[in-house]
């Protein structure tokens, strides 16, 4: 029997016509893909037919005219029952219907004649003809040339066929499903892993911005987008959130169409709706004529926000192939616009805690200048100094804050000193020095319990420490002194030699400097003394100048 593949092309543009048609859908799309099969496994042409309604789908030329209606019951049938199934036999003609079960509903079937012995005459149709309704010439004309075929082998293979299509469809299904699958594990660890970097970014000594930065650099190798911005709605200073008038700020990664005024537009016109969920713009939107950004063909945008408080926007924008954007770019913008927005409002918590902090070691500094009128301003100075002395030896902005707190409450033990001694306008006695000299550590026990203050001890407790063993409260030596103890001492040495005391005028810059030399390596650690002569004509002015507020909000305390 003839069954091996073998193309129909007459057949094959007839079924390809239906797909393109207007009403082609994709059930359609699929029983016409069946059917193709069954033309080229079983060598014939096969007409398709919907028993819903009797009507021919997709008609085929090379088969007699039949009147399809009058077996319209018995496809239906067939439909139903999903098996192959020889409708009508009469020899030597045979009918088969084959259900195109992969299409919903069951109402399509394929059918197809086929010759069951060899013809001599026309007179062999005589019977079938009758039966089947058609000229008896029709059929031996039908009949020529065309190959026999066993009625039971022919219902045998078309369901041979009809099992392989059924597990083509399943294993094209099941490696749709597996590439979906790989894909979305492929994204999901990308976006983890994005973001799983992103937390262990959120130290608070980061600014937002750093973190946003990192976000969006990273944000272009998960996410397909030409451009990524961040808008903040305002830049950080302190306390400058409500009410802001300021402009806004931005961060960019790849190629942004926008500028930075038409990005503030944007962000407006979707803020409302931005506010609550992300924002996802195609380009059903951006083809229309009104757009305002004809540069954006796709969009998403989300809110960096914390509760209620809106920090700015996270954007990406046009797809590199100009595909959509969707729900899994929205989600991970969303995540990344989150951990931003809590970042900066933990870094606002974290900066108000530290202006808070300040404030109080500066209220305390004022108490201990207060109670001794004579060194009024001490406190102070020491602190600015001391933190010249610390940017002249390197340190960071961290330590510089440290030093700076430190040196406003190195003396804070004075608080517990007799007034009579403090405000002692001559010379002090030799027990009214020793105690003077309990204020160290009359100064680490008002701090020790004080958990903010803990970074501060070795300074309060170690300042009257000497290089060379011979200052208290322990009488450390050399490096065993703490090092930001050794540089508030050579601060404060300065302060009190230059200072104007009740018994004396304070002492000329040569004088302090020759006595600063010759301490160095003795009193004071060397490389302190020598910061101070490398910046000694910056620190003659930070204390002539007196308290600069602005000099003090530079060590930036978020
Ligand atoms: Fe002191
Ligand atoms: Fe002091």
């Amino acid at each position: 029997m003839p069954l091996a593949p073998h193309s129909n092309a007459g057949s094959t543009m007839t079924l390809e016509a239906i797909t393109t048609g207007a009403t082609a859908n994709r059930h359609r799309r699929a029983a016409v893909a069946a059917a193709q099969s069954l033309v080229r496994w079983l060598a014939s042409p096969f007409v398709v037919i919907d028993t819903a309604d009797g009507s021919v789908v997709a008609p085929q030329a090379q088969l007699p005219a039949f009147d399809w209606s009058q077996w319209n019951a018995t496809l239906a049938q067939v439909a139903q029952v999903g098996r192959p199934a020889l409708i009508e036999e009469e020899d030597p003609v045979a009918i088969l219907a084959v259900p195109l079960s992969s299409a919903e509903p069951a109402t399509l079937v394929a059918v197809s004649a086929f010759l069951t012995r060899p013809v001599h005459t026309s007179a062999d149709f005589q019977r079938a003809a009758q039966v089947m309704r058609r000229p008896v010439d029709e059929l031996w004309n039908w009949s020529q040339g065309r190959k026999v075929a066993d009625p039971t082998a022919l219902e045998q293979m078309a369901d041979l066929v009809l099992a392989k299509l059924a597990a083509d469809a399943r294993i094209a299904t099941l490696e749709m499903e597996v590439d979906e699958l790989a894909q979305r594990i492929g994204a999901s660890y990308e976006e983890i892993s994005l973001i799983y970097r992103l937390t262990q970014n959120l130290k608070l000594s980061d600014s937002r911005e750093t973190l946003a930065q990192l976000a969006l650099e990273w944000l272009a190798e998960v996410v397909r987008t030409e451009g990524a911005v961040v808008q903040f709605d305002c830049p950080v200073t302190p306390r400058d959130i409500p009410g802001c008038t300021a402009p806004p700020t931005h961060h960019r990664v790849g190629a942004c169409p926008l500028d930075e005024t038409e990005l503030g537009e944007l962000f407006r016109m979707y803020e409302q709706d931005a506010r609550h969920r992300p924002v996802v713009v195609n380009q059903a939107v951006t083809r229309d004529p009104a757009w305002r950004f004809p540069t954006v063909r796709e969009l998403v945008i989300v809110p960096i926000s914390e509760g209620s408080r809106v920090y700015g926007w996270l954007a990406i924008f046009n797809h590199p192939l100009g595909q959509e954007f969707g729900t899994s770019e929205a989600s991970l913008l969303s995540s990344i616009g989150t951990i931003i927005g809590i970042h900066a409002a933990n870094a606002d918590l974290y900066r108000e805690q530290s202006e808070l902090l300040a404030d109080v070691v500066r209220a305390m500094s004022s108490a201990i200048d207060a109670k001794d009128p004579y060194t009024r301003g001490h406190s102070d100075r020491v602190a600015r100094v001391a933190v010249r002395l610390a940017r002249q030896l390197g340190c960071d902005d961290e330590t510089a804050k440290v030093i700076y707190l430190s040196g406003l409450l190195h003396d804070i033990g004075k608080i517990g000193i007799n007034d009579d001694v403090l405000r002692k306008p001559g010379r002090l006695t030799e027990p009214e020095f020793e105690h003077v000299k309990t204020h160290v550590t009359i100064g680490y026990k008002i701090l020790k319990d004080l958990r903010k203050m803990q970074h501060m001890l070795p300074v309060v407790l170690h300042h009257h420490e000497s290089w060379d063993g011979n200052g208290y409260p322990h009488g450390l030596k050399g490096d065993d002194i703490p090092y930001l103890a050794r540089i508030v001492a050579v601060a404060d040495s300065y302060d009190a030699m230059t200072s104007d005391r009740p018994y004396r005028r304070g002492l000329e810059i040569e004088r302090v400097d020759a006595i600063l030399r010759k301490g160095a390596g003795q009193q004071w650690d060397a490389r302190v003394v020598e910061a101070y002569f490398a910046c000694r004509q910056e620190i003659a002015e930070i204390v002539n100048r007196g308290v600069d507020d602005n000099e003090l909000a530079q060590l930036q305390w978020s």
